[in-house]
């Protein structure tokens, strides 16, 4: 590691550690400690994730940051400070909720700062740094690791609030995506501590679509792919607040539907099954997905439900099938 880098490192930490305490101590982090509670956080939660509160202030974490004998300058390449065209520095995230987003070694290395209520933007990251790519950063593998590894699965989400709000539901082996897709990168590492994906994006269009995405990747590094699907226009955190986190794991999580399954709901959405030639498309289209999965039993369950549904005989979708393994070889 550059000594740069360590010095990054350090002032995380020490920023994670003071926005947690303000928080919770100051009177300017009330309203900001008052609005996780409305959210339902716990302070089990608060702690348990080192949620924080930058003061509103311009000059703040500057100042606390100088004290502590930090480099101005490192630290607005870090994305702790903002300089600007003056030649001034200033506090980044001032007057927001900040959530600490930890690497798989535990160490904090970037924020993420929220508005307390619908003022935009809602989201201020850290930039991109030597320590941060957002694309590359799985939130909470550090804390659900062993818990993935003994569950033999993990749980995918879009949101840390999703990821926080699940843990309260006893979903322990859960990380985040951060708003991405997936990598598959992201996707191999997690394949050495499972063998099973579940998906759970929100349930809005963008959250279908990434879930197709995260699906169709995570299939293809081998994991046994699930998808969980939220009432339309909710996503997991909400879920959980609204009916809570019994509801959450029966309904939603204990409920996901197979890769296949899911992917087969998606095409019904592209076709008028009442159609001939949407319906040929269709099963040409299930067909495709059907061949690349690689157990016996599986293979030969959706055969039959292609097969009932729309009386065409289990032979000749077999033959078809056979066609399409070939081709794809
Ligand atoms: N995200 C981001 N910047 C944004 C919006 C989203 O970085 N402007 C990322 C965050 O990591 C966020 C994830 O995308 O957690 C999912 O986005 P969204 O569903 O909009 O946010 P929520 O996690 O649901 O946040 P909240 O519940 O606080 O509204
Ligand atoms: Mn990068
Ligand atoms: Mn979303
Ligand atoms: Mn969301
Ligand atoms: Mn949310």
């Amino acid at each position: 590691r550059s000594p740069e880098s360590q010095q990054i490192l350090e002032a995380h930490e020490w920023l994670t550690k003071l926005y947690h305490h303000l928080l919770k101590n100051s009177k300017d982090g009330k309203d900001a400690y008052q609005y996780l509670l409305d959210r339902g956080f716990t302070d089990e939660l608060i702690n348990r994730y080192q949620i924080g509160f930058s003061p509103r202030s311009r000059d703040f974490v500057v100042t606390f940051l100088e004290k502590k004998g930090f480099h101005p300058q490192t630290m607005v390449k870090a994305g702790l400070l903002n300089a600007d065209n003056d030649g001034n520095y200033h506090d980044r995230f001032n007057g927001r909720v900040i959530f600490p987003l930890r690497n798989h070694l535990g160490k904090t290395v970037a924020f993420a700062g929220r508005s307390l209520g619908d003022q935009q933007p809602k989201y201020i990251n850290s930039p991109e740094t030597e320590l941060f790519h957002k694309g590359k950063l799985l939130y909470n593998f550090d804390l659900a690791r062993s818990a993935i590894r003994k569950q033999n699965s993990v749980v995918l989400f879009e949101g840390f609030a999703d990821v926080i709000s699940a843990y309260q539901s006893g979903v322990h082996n859960a990380v985040g995506t951060m708003g991405t897709s997936i990598s598959t990168t992201q996707a191999k590492l997690l394949k050495r501590y499972a063998d099973k994906a579940i998906i759970c994006y929100d349930g809005d269009q963008a959250g279908i679509n990434a879930a197709v995405k995260a699906a169709k990747l995570v299939r293809d590094v081998g994991l046994q792919t699930y998808v969980a699907r939220l009432p339309e226009g909710q996503d997991p955190d909400d879920f959980i607040q609204e009916n809570g986190a019994d509801r959450f794991k029966r309904e939603i999580i204990d409920a996901s539907e197979t890769y296949t399954s899911f992917m087969m709901s998606i095409l019904r959405r592209d076709y008028n099954l009442n159609l001939e030639g949407d319906r040929i498309a269709y099963i040409e289209e299930v067909l495709k997905e059907v061949a690349k999965i690689t157990g016996a039993i599986e293979k030969e369950y959706y055969l039959q439900e292609l097969s009932k549904e729309f009386n065409i005989s289990f032979n000749t979708l077999k033959e078809e099938l056979d066609q399409i393994s070939v081709q794809t070889q």
